[in-house]
């Protein structure tokens, strides 16, 4: 099965999760893309959409699907995301498409994230895909030092500006054996606004080509 099947058999499986007249959270990229369309297809049974992106936010449009502020509609029941690596225990790096802080506050506002990748995402240890780090502009060299005293090789996304107006460090050089640690002395950083590693708050339910994989106890 192609990687694209997969993504679109995860988002389906992901559809099943929606419950009616709630509002979901939304997240970025290309396996979210076939979430959005399928969510398109239920759009009357729903009240709307939080979304991560101004991307994900110009597809839930084009299907008439309503965005509303998250300050607005308070907790959420779900959250439906990609990633960019999944460990065995749901920990998770994102960021690759610069939506990293707005997807992590959703995150963090809801009850259940469910996180949908293909089979090529899975790895025992995070790190091979270079963690994302968006920086308030005038903080990257500070940043950049601080993440090399870390063992990282930051590499600034140069011509990336955030949604937030911001610019991203992608970290290489990391295999991280303590998630959860790694993220709390990232976003201690001075200037930080969020890392891509989301390890204190894991997904709750990883799908891979339309199947729930079980979490490693
Ligand atoms: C965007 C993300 C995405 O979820 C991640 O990059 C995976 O994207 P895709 O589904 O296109 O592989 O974190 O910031």
């Amino acid at each position: 099965m192609s990687r694209d099947e997969q993504k679109k058999l995860a988002a389906e499986k992901a559809l099943e999760y929606v419950e009616e007249g709630t509002v979901v959270g939304v997240g970025t990229g290309s396996t979210v893309a076939f979430f959005i369309d399928g969510l398109a297809r239920m759009k009357d049974r729903i009240e709307g959409a939080v979304s991560s992106s101004e991307q994900s936010t110009r597809q839930l449009q084009s299907h008439g699907i309503p965005v509303l502020d998250l300050n607005a509609v308070g907790p959420l029941k779900l959250y439906v995301d990609g990633a960019d690596e999944c460990d065995p225990y749901n920990r998770l790096i994102k960021g690759g498409g610069a939506a990293l802080t707005r997807e992590k506050i959703i995150a963090q506002a809801s009850d259940r994230f469910v996180c949908i990748i293909d089979e090529a995402k899975q790895v025992e240890l995070l790190g091979a895909f270079p963690v994302p780090v968006e920086v308030i502009p005038m903080a990257r060299s500070l940043v950049g030092r601080a993440l090399v005293a870390l063992g990282g090789q930051p590499v600034w996304r140069e011509g990336v500006v955030t949604d937030n107006g911001n610019w991203i460090l992608d970290v290489h050089n990391w295999r991280i054996q303590d998630p959860v640690g790694l993220e709390a002395k990232i976003n201690q950083i001075p200037g930080v606004v969020t890392c891509g590693l989301f390890a204190a708050r894991p997904a709750d339910e990883v799908i891979i080509g339309g199947k729930v994989r079980p979490v490693r106890p």
